[in-house]
């Protein structure tokens, strides 16, 4: 790449979008690092920078307090940083130049970093360092615990939603919600594209979500019954988990898909047949390789209670973020 390229590309910084430069954000600054935390998330991350490296980290509060705005040498500054978890690495040296996201979540962790930018060399053409540096760092990448929960619910504010907040209040790590009704996830066509070929022909959100399941430690279904079943939109949703099956009995493939924990929360209006929507939901599970799946929790009769007011109900969602929060 030539010198006026680079620059052009070093020029292409990404902004600190305007609702973070509000005061969620609390700032410290020093020669060569910038760190960060975000009261609203309870999130500490920082970045490093020298000439030709640039690196982004998620760090605790201990580090943070440590930091100190003034008076504090780059190296020590940096030597307290990357003891954190690195989630980025940016290269621009004379032979090689690379980025490296070592963790997929690094915008949405770090929303306020001057991310840089340099070769855009990628997992599948890194250089021989950088292959033994995303080796060193798989570890690190690994250990923040991912929940994927599924939202089966049209209510912005229902039952449904009311006890995956209190999960979510509960749970280590982080975790992505996919709202069944509101994101952009077509039903399964039945094109058979995934007959014969890896992934799914539908370029829409769900690229992401697959993302996420193969990556990810837990997964939870949540869920209200329609006709003793889950809503139509979760099963539109779960339709598209067609491409793992296909890929077991038609191509004769395994995907890679990590082994996880699981659960199902149901709400239902009614006197309770949870029969039908757990065997679905296990079903659906099963498919993102989730076999170890807690017992259900469910909150019937909300016609007349609230599911957050039936206190057997949050006391299992109590007992399934002990489950999932579990390192067994
Ligand atoms: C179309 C439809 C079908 C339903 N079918 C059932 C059912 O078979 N059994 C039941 O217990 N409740 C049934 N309900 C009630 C909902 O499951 C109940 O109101 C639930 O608490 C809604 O959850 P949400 O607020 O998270 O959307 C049905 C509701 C609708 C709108």
């Amino acid at each position: 790449m030539s010198t006026a390229s680079r620059k052009k590309k070093k020029e292409k910084r990404i902004r600190i979008p305007a609702e973070y430069t509000e005061s969620a954000l609390h700032f410290k600054t020093g020669p060569g690092w910038k760190a960060c935390y975000d009261s609203e998330r309870e999130l500490y991350t920082a970045e490093t920078f020298e000439a030709g490296y640039y690196d982004l980290y998620e760090i605790n509060e201990e580090i943070f307090s440590k930091l100190k705005t003034k008076g504090m040498e780059r190296r020590e500054a940096h030597g307290l940083i990357n003891t954190g978890r690195h989630l980025y690495k940016s290269v621009s040296g004379c032979n090689s130049s690379y980025d490296i996201a070592l963790d997929k979540e690094y915008m949405s962790l770090c929303p306020w970093a001057d991310v840089q930018k340099t070769g855009e060399m990628w997992e599948s053409e890194l250089t021989d360092l950088a292959v033994a540096i995303f080796e060193s760092e798989k570890q690190n990448r690994e250990q923040r615990m991912k929940t994927l929960i599924f939202n089966g619910s049209p209510r912005v504010a229902g039952d449904t939603v009311s006890l995956i907040d209190r999960l979510t209040g509960l749970l280590d790590g982080e975790y992505k919600v996919v709202d069944a009704y509101r994101s952009n996830i077509s039903p399964c066509m039945d094109c058979r594209y995934c007959w014969k070929k890896p992934g799914c022909a539908i370029k829409d959100e769900m690229q992401e979500v697959y993302r996420y399941i193969e990556d990810c430690d837990n997964i939870v279904i949540a869920s209200p019954i329609y006709f003793s079943e889950l809503t139509g939109k979760m099963l539109d949703v779960g339709s598209r988990l067609q491409t793992y099956f296909c890929s077991r009995f038609f191509r004769k493939e395994e995907v890679s898909i990590k082994p996880k924990k699981g659960a199902v929360i149901l709400v239902g209006g009614g006197d309770g047949h949870i029969e039908k929507p757990y065997e679905t939901a296990c079903t659906l599970m099963h498919h993102m390789n989730c076999h170890n799946i807690y017992e259900v929790v469910c909150s019937f009769n909300t016609n007349k209670v609230p599911a957050i007011e039936d206190k057997k109900a949050t006391e299992g969602i109590e007992r399934i973020a002990k489950f999932l929060n579990s390192k067994e």
